[in-house]
């Protein structure tokens, strides 16, 4: 049976989250792309290409921290080689900036947070976007935050850094249309992962989800799905936009 993403190759940056990245990889290779799961923890994105492997599905490892940008570029390359280039890319990869106040947060803890979502993602999507437009193809999916849409009162450079990928795909979408790439970002709302469990903490997490519109706070499976509709041909005639599934909660207002 054929699956719509068959013939092509996906990369996620932080694939090997034990939340939304493995998520993200098992949907796209659940609809046959082949999957790079790329994370700087080896074994994390090891364990979900096995994962991936014993579900049927196609994918390798691919290790580096993607804020190390000379070194990551040169492994990137030396994938899009032996891959023949990705056809559609997941800028997934993050870090927590969750519960700081604006004069708790210096200038190092700026800048990380603008290398890894920000630089890193520019890097890369600038890497694979010439075998797209060789291709006429591709799909960019950029992870935001539902911060975005409405900021957080304690996390103002982790939403200053999502707010820019809302700005490039907006950019890019409009640069590399007439090249048939789609470009979309998905600003999920508040869910428990290892980043959120270590900033916001549990009791907080249970709060907000119990006030949502739905009593819970979201699952990966809730954003995997998004993606790989992003990710898929249903959705080509989609582009420059951002989809946030975040359980109603913009419609209450938390
Ligand atoms: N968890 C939430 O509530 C939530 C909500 C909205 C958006 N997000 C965003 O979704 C993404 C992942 O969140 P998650 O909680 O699902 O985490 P996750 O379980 O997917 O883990 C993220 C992975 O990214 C990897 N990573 C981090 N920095 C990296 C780097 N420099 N190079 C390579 N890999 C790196 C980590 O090793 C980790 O495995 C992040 O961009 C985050 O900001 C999370």
């Amino acid at each position: 049976m054929t699956k719509p993403l068959d013939g092509k190759t996906a990369l996620v940056t932080g694939g090997g989250g034990p939340a939304m990245g493995s998520a993200h990889c098992l949907a796209l290779a659940a609809k046959g792309a082949h999957v790079i799961v790329q994370d700087m923890r080896e074994d994390h994105a090891a364990a979900v290409v096995t994962d991936i492997h014993a579900h049927g599905g196609s994918a390798e490892p691919m290790a580096g921290d993607i804020t190390e940008l000379d070194p990551f570029l040169v492994s990137l390359n030396e994938v899009i080689s032996s891959t023949g280039g990705i056809d559609i890319l997941v800028n997934h990869a993050g870090i927590s900036g969750l519960s700081t106040p604006l004069a708790d947060i210096d200038q190092d803890f700026f800048d990380r947070m603008m290398n890894v979502h920000v630089k890193g993602s520019f890097f890369i999507t600038q890497a694979v976007v010439p075998e797209m437009k060789a291709k006429g193809y591709g799909k960019i999916i950029n992870i935001a935050s539902e911060f975005c849409l409405y900021g957080s009162p304690l996390a103002s450079h982790y939403t200053a850094a999502k707010s820019a990928l809302l700005g490039l795909t907006k950019s890019w979408a409009r640069e590399l249309a007439s090249f048939g790439i789609r470009v979309n970002a998905v600003a999920p709302s508040l869910m428990e992962s290892e980043l959120t469990r270590a900033s916001v903490g549990g009791a907080l997490l249970k709060d907000q989800g119990k006030a949502a519109p739905f009593g819970r706070l979201a699952v990966p499976d809730d954003i995997a799905g998004v993606v790989a509709f992003l990710a898929g041909p249903e959705s080509d005639f989609i582009s420059g936009q951002t989809i946030s599934p975040n359980g109603g909660n913009t419609i209450v207002g938390i």
